[in-house]
């Protein structure tokens, strides 16, 4: 049996690179970042394609990454804020995936991405807005992850850890111990 990918999703500063780094440390999992691949592919950033060629580029880009990442199995795969904004992209995801939603209030996440240069979606006068907007018309998104984490106050590995613990005590889920 094909073991699932683990695919962390959630909004901007909600700790999914991070996270993944940490689970993918204690499960032995290789880690696939799906903006640092396109940023490898690319060499530049995903700031400067925006820039450049605009979201539609970016997001097209996204696209093929993913696409690329799910032909691997037993993978933590994380994706950038918007990946799974894309019926596509979610389908994809979720036909060999169990996808975790990481979660933060609008503060805990505006203090995690203020002083970020590389988010081009919060180039805006009114950063603590922008984020509620945003966060209020993806929440239906993120909705549709199998399981779900609140990070703040949490540090990434506590978080890794509740989310180990949770998939590998849990009868119920598919993700079960010998598969994890
Ligand atoms: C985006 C989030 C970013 C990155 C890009 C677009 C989004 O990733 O993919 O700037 O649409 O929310 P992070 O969620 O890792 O910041």
């Amino acid at each position: 049996m094909t073991e699932k990918n683990l695919v962390l999703i959630g909004f901007m500063g909600t700790g999914k690179s991070s996270v993944g780094k940490a689970l993918a440390k204690k499960t032995g999992r290789t880690l696939v970042d799906v903006d640092q691949r396109i940023e490898e592919r690319e060499k530049r950033r995903i700031a400067d394609i925006f820039e450049k060629d605009g979201e539609a580029v970016f997001r097209r880009m996204e696209k093929d990454a993913i696409r690329e990442a799910v032909k691997g199995t037993g993978l933590i795969i994380t994706t950038g804020g918007g990946a799974v904004l894309d019926a596509e992209n979610l389908s994809a995801l979720k036909a060999n995936g169990f996808l975790v939603a990481l979660e933060a209030s609008p503060e805990t996440i505006f203090q995690r991405v203020k002083d970020s240069r590389h988010r081009p979606l919060l180039h805006s006068n009114d950063v603590p807005g922008e984020i509620r907007r945003l966060l209020e018309a993806r929440r239906p998104y993120y909705e549709k992850a199998d399981l779900k984490f609140v990070t703040d106050g949490k540090s990434a590995s506590q978080v890794a850890e509740e989310i180990a613990t949770k998939l590998y005590g849990s009868e119920e889920l598919e993700f079960g111990k010998d598969r994890f």
